[in-house]
């Protein structure tokens, strides 16, 4: 066995009871990532099946009032900073009475949402007005007919007529969130880029990460960011790599000479797990320490009353504590996790 298979083994010690909301390995954790629908209006095939998703019962999404019990539990722990998910949000009847409550929290200092853009021209200013003023919007390309393969539907012109709404209602953080795939998207490379630097938004790229439904993902289909800044470089010149304002995001981060900023997810590539800062609750009340776990916490039952805080607050712990040092998509053992991305929320 290799060291890292060890190193992935739970810890021996229990939890801390006080202090930082820290894993085994001394990672503190402040940024945690809600899912509040597995469902979705498109089926990106990197994620979703093109027929016979299999979503929660409306009746096991948790609430509002559990997600923000949860929220205020992590929050009195450490965590200031909230990303909204799904499958898709805007999907999630009432989304805007949870923002407002979430942007008025005291201790929460970032709040964001991760969209697919297709519902955002009708949501936009309601968001906005309730307190949101981060976005990312995912679009893998701006080619009609590559959008209709890839999430097999024809909305491209939709999602973004709803980047231009939310420009218009004046969000003053937008990014575009782009899968990148092998064989596929390399076309997509450089247009986008390029409608990032015209409409003042910062482009990333995502690798392709072994998340998908079908099980179609394989390394060879793994766009890596390494290859992508060989296109760009083709066209644009040298990019200057942007030191790490924080260590802890995912991206890394490459300036034009312009000073237009994009940035890489290199999951697989370069994998960041030592600097993970992150923990995730799935719409139907699972909270998760990585995308990949193969084991989750189900706080649904800590979550009915406040009766239970405490209760909440340790399983919070207990669950951070078992973080394992990382993922092992690189290795030939890998098992995807039982849960496709829609289910586990981005
Ligand atoms: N690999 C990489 N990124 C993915 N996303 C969804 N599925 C995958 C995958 N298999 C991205 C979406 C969205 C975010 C929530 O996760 O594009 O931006
Ligand atoms: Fe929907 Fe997002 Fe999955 Fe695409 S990646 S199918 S938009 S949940």
């Amino acid at each position: 066995m290799t060291q890292l298979v060890q190193l992935n083994m739970p810890p021996v010690s229990p939890a801390p009871t006080a202090g930082p909301l820290t894993d085994s390995f001394g990672r503190v954790h402040t940024d945690l990532r809600i899912s509040v629908t597995d469902r979705c209006n498109i089926r990106c095939f990197y994620c979703m099946p093109e027929e016979g998703a299999q979503f929660s019962p409306i009746s096991e999404l948790l609430s509002f009032a559990q997600i923000e019990r949860f929220v205020r539990a992590a929050r009195d722990l450490g965590v200031t900073k909230i990303r909204l998910t799904g499958g898709e949000p805007l999907l999630r009847p009432g989304l805007t009475e949870l923002v407002s409550k979430l942007s008025d929290m005291t201790g929460i200092r970032d709040l964001a949402l991760t969209t697919n853009g297709v519902l955002l021209a009708r949501h936009a200013k309601p968001l906005f007005d309730a307190g949101l003023r981060r976005l990312n919007v995912h679009v893998d390309t701006l080619d009609r007919e590559r959008f209709r393969t890839i999430s097999r539907r024809d909305d491209l012109g939709r999602v973004l007529a709803g980047i231009e709404a939310a420009q218009a209602v004046g969000f003053p953080i937008i990014k575009i969130n782009a899968v990148a795939i092998k064989g596929l998207t390399e076309p997509d490379v450089v247009p986008l880029v390029e409608f990032g630097r015209k409409n003042g938004v910062e482009v990333r790229f995502i690798e392709f990460m072994p998340l998908d439904a079908q099980h179609l993902w394989s390394l060879d289909r793994v766009l890596t960011a390494d290859e992508m800044i060989a296109v760009l470089e083709r066209e644009y010149g040298p990019l200057r790599p942007v030191p790490d304002a924080d260590p802890r995001a995912p991206a890394t981060e490459y300036e034009f000479p312009d000073g237009y900023r994009m940035g890489f997810i290199a999951s697989v590539s370069r994998p960041f797990c030592m600097n993970c800062n992150r923990l995730r609750l799935t719409a139907d009340g699972k909270m998760r320490y990585c995308l990949f776990a193969n084991e989750e916490t189900d706080v649904r039952p800590l979550l009915e009353g406040e009766d239970r805080f405490a209760e909440l607050s340790a399983a919070i712990r207990a669950t951070v504590w078992q973080k394992w040092i990382g993922h092992e998509i690189n290795r030939v053992s890998f098992q995807p996790p039982s849960r496709p991305m829609y289910s586990i929320g981005g």
